[in-house]
Formats: structure tokens, C-alpha cells, sequence
């Protein structure tokens, strides 16, 4: 990238980005301020007719589809609670499912909303897609991919797909000569590539996040997916777990990071052939899953365990400055890269 200084002209920050995942959608662009990014949740509500004078009232945006009301983004669970309904997801375990007509419009709807209208026609967008998850074969990106990359076209930009966990890699090993191996732990999926100089040598995805560890946890100790989640996100600390819950939830991501590690190894013994490591790489992480208390810490217990079976070296294990952000932004680095 060019250190050029940045005139003020808004078409000099031409190229956005923005990060479709199971839980979240960040889109991030440059400003006069420096890179701001943008959230909102990716969820959905469908009401009767009959709410619609209570969301009126209540100053609600919501939008009405064949005879039912649709409330989208982060008023969507908030609205969800009011009802005792429970807020869908366009998105399951990291990928459309086929068929989902709902889906498709509320992903429009939500993608309009980070992304805003394109600085110019045609501007370039990198939107993220996972790679192909090696655990759930009948699974593939190939709708997913297509149907976003049209739903980004119909926002006015000039879509372009891009590995989730490269765009990791990209945003957070520069000073590694962008090598090193990127992992997004997300709510429906875990990430993974692993790049020498800028080129991918390896990248796959297991179907399982943060939405797998709930659920097991959840099992373990007869308690609910929800309140399990709102465990992990509201200050746990993995390497010193507390009570018969947190340890479920400490448990399971153990098992998450050893599983990960796991098809790192089986994956790489795929390329092993054609690609070389030939120093030792960093190991970043980013994703929401990664957010919780301890977690590089507890990556690094688990990592020394399975150190002898890795097939590089580690040369250490960083986490993203900015977890939920860093795929989104690492995706604009590489739509930046478009116009200079
Ligand atoms: N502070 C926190 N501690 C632990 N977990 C958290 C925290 N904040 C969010 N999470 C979890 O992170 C996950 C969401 O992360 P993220 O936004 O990276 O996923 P996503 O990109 O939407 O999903 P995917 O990439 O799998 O499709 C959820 O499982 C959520 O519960
Ligand atoms: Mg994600």
C-alpha cells in the first residue's frame, strides 16, 4: 500500500468492505476520521399487522411485506423480547440455506444499511465468504457467494468475493510480511487460512462457533442455548473457569480450539506438497467467539498441546486488536489496493 498522503476528496476513498457472518455484518470505509466501521445485527422479525400501531408508536422502523410487518437488525431481538418471540437469522451455521425467500430481503435490506450508497457507480465492494466447511460436505459456497455477490451488486457497487479468515491474515500480519495463519472464530463457523507473502496456501472452515459452544454447554448442564451465550459474552475467564456452567462453556471451547488445531494439521497435510513454510508464522485470531475473558491465553494452553503435531512453527499467538472489525477491515485493504 502506498504511503501517499490523503487528499480530502471523497472519491479518494474509493473501495468498502463489508463482513456478512451468521451473528454480525460490519462494513467498514475510510473517512477524513481514519477507518470507520459499522454493525448491525443479522436478524429478523416477522409480525402480525396487528403490531403495527405499537411500533409506530414506539418509533420503530419496520417494513411491510405482503400483509406482515418485518423488523430488522438489532431492534429486531430487542422487539423479539417484547413479544416473546424469538428473532430469525437470515443465515445458519455461516451459509444461506437454500430457498430462503425471507432471507434474501432482509440480507438486502441489511447490507443497505452498513454499506450506504457507493461513493461512485460501480465502487468497489470485498464482501466475506467463508471457505468451504470440511465438515459439513453437502454444504457448499457456491448460492451463498452468488446470492450475496448479487445482493452487493444491487446496492450499486461492484462486488467482489473474499475469503473470511485471508482478510484476517491481510489485517493483521503485515509486519510478518503477510504470512502467518488467520483464524475467525464466529458464531456459526470457525475460519481458517494460512498465507506465505500474501499467498493463500491453505484455507478451509469447520461448522462450528460460538452457537456450538452454547449448545453444548447448554446440553451439559440442562440449561438454555441463550443463557449460556449471555455467560460467555458477560465476562467469563476461560483459564479460571467458575462454577459447573462456566466450566461447561470453558470445556467446549477447549474442544473447539483442539478440533480447529486438529484440521489445521489434517488440511495442511493436503497441500503439503506444494506448499512450504519456511519460517515460523504468527498465528492471529479475530471473530466475536474470540472475545471472551482469557481466550488467547486458553488458545495458547491448548496450542502447546498440540504444538509437536503442528506441521510449521508458531512463532507467537495474537489477537486482533479489534476482533469483531478485523475482517471487515482487512477486507478493505484489499479494496483500497483497487485504486492505487
Ligand atoms: N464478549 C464476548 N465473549 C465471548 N463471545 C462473544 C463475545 N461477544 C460476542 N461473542 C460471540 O461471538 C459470536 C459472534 O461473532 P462474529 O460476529 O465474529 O460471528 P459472525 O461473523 O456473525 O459469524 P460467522 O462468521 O460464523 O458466520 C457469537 O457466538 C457471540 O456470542
Ligand atoms: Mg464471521
Amino acid at each position: 500500500m502506498s504511503k501517499t498522503a490523503t487528499p480530502a476528496a471523497p472519491t479518494q476513498f474509493r473501495g468498502v468492505s463489508v463482513d456478512i457472518g451468521t451473528m454480525n455484518i460490519v462494513s467498514a470505509r475510510r473517512t477524513e476520521k481514519g477507518v470507520e466501521t459499522r454493525r448491525v445485527r443479522d436478524a429478523f422479525l416477522d409480525l402480525d399487522p396487528s403490531a403495527k400501531r405499537m411500533l409506530k408508536l414506539s418509533g420503530v422502523d419496520f417494513f411491510e411485506r405482503g400483509g406482515e410487518l418485518l423488523i430488522v437488525g438489532d431492534k429486531a431481538l430487542e422487539i423479539a423480547n417484547v413479544f416473546g418471540k424469538e428473532a430469525r437469522r437470515p443465515l445458519s451455521q455461516g451459509l444461506l440455506a437454500a430457498g430462503e425467500i425471507d432471507a434474501l430481503e432482509v440480507l438486502g435490506l441489511l447490507i443497505k444499511q452498513v454499506l450506504g450508497d457507493p461513493a461512485e457507480p460501480n465502487e468497489a465492494c470485498y464482501y466475506s465468504v467463508p471457505a468451504a466447511p470440511v465438515d459439513a460436505p453437502d454444504r457448499d459456497i457456491i448460492y451463498h457467494q452468488g446470492v450475496l455477490g448479487r445482493i452487493v451488486t444491487e446496492c450499486g457497487f461492484r462486488a467482489v468475493p473474499s475469503n473470511e479468515a485471508m482478510a484476517v491474515v491481510f489485517n493483521e500480519t503485515a509486519k510478518d510480511g503477510f504470512s502467518g495463519v488467520g483464524i475467525s472464530f464466529g458464531s456459526g463457523m470457525s475460519n481458517v487460512a494460512l498465507a506465505v507473502n500474501t499467498i493463500e496456501g491453505m484455507s478451509f472452515s469447520v461448522a462450528r462457533g460460538g452457537d456450538w459452544i452454547d449448545a453444548g454447554a447448554a446440553k451439559a448442564v440442562g440449561s438454555t442455548q441463550a443463557r449460556m451465550c449471555a455467560l460467555k459474552e458477560g465476562g467469563i475467564d476461560l483459564t479460571r473457569p467458575v462454577g459447573r456452567e462456566q466450566e461447561a462453556l470453558a470445556v467446549y471451547y477447549k474442544s473447539l480450539i483442539e478440533y480447529t488445531l486438529d484440521n489445521i494439521t489434517a488440511q495442511f497435510a493436503r497441500v503439503r506438497g506444494q506448499f512450504a513454510v519456511p519460517r515460523p508464522i504468527p498465528i492471529v485470531i479475530a471473530g466475536g467467539t474470540s472475545m471472551a475473558g482469557g481466550f488467547t491465553e486458553f488458545f495458547q494452553q491448548v496450542l502447546e498441546t498440540r504444538r509437536k503435531k503442528l506441521p510449521f512453527e508458531v512463532s507467537e499467538v495474537r489477537h486482533a486488536k479489534d476482533p469483531l472489525g478485523a475482517i471487515a477491515q482487512g477486507l478493505l485493504l484489499q479494496a483500497i489496493q483497487e485504486y492505487e
